[in-house]
């Protein structure tokens, strides 16, 4: 497979219809990730593309970002989920990916970044501390979902708030 130091090309760019089954498939493949329908995938990939991200890597889909803004505070991204082909990870794609979607031209910037991660999850906690460290921004780390809301054993999720920007 080729790696992006040597591919032709490393292309960024907002997910399309025909992108949902690639986000889905990546979900499923990432392991550790919750994988949802793949409706849910092709629903994201219409309404909220702007805020999402695919990366291709001679045009094989290698990662993807997944997000939204806060309905009730547009200047905050909330970050759903990020996976790397196994193949294509350790080489900075997951980072230049948050760093495009957040830098985005928008009429409103970003000025937080939002996830939720469990405490088990160490190269999600990594790559969104490098993130921060980066920007020099603060990270705010607070419960969010308990291990009780959920009905299926889920394990609790911890909200990092990144920011101000
Ligand atoms: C988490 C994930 C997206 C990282 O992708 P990636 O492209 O390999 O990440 P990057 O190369 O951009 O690395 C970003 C930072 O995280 C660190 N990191 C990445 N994977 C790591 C791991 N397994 N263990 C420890 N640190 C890790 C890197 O060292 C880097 O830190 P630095 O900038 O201080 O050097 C990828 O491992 C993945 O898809 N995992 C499965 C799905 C998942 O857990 N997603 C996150 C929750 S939604």
């Amino acid at each position: 497979m080729p790696r992006p130091e040597s591919a032709t090309r490393v292309d960024f760019r907002s997910p399309n219809l025909e992108d949902g089954q690639h986000l889905w498939r990546m979900a499923r493949e990432a392991r550790v990730l919750d994988v949802n329908t793949s409706y849910a995938y092709l629903l994201w990939a219409r309404d909220f593309a702007e805020t999402s991200i695919i990366a291709t890597i001679d045009d094989d889909p290698g990662g993807f970002v997944t997000g939204y803004r806060r309905p009730d505070d547009p200047e905050t991204l909330m970050i759903w989920q990020v996976a790397v082909g196994d193949q294509y990870r350790g080489q900075g794609l997951a980072s230049r990916m948050l760093d495009d979607l957040v830098d985005r031209s928008s009429d409103a910037p970003v000025r937080h970044l939002e996830t939720t991660i469990t405490a088990d999850n160490s190269a999600s906690i990594a790559l969104f501390t490098s993130f921060a460290n980066a920007r020099k921004a603060p990270i705010e780390r607070t419960p969010l979902f308990e291990a009780e809301m959920f009905p299926d054993g889920h394990d609790a999720e911890l909200l990092f708030r990144i920011g101000p920007f």
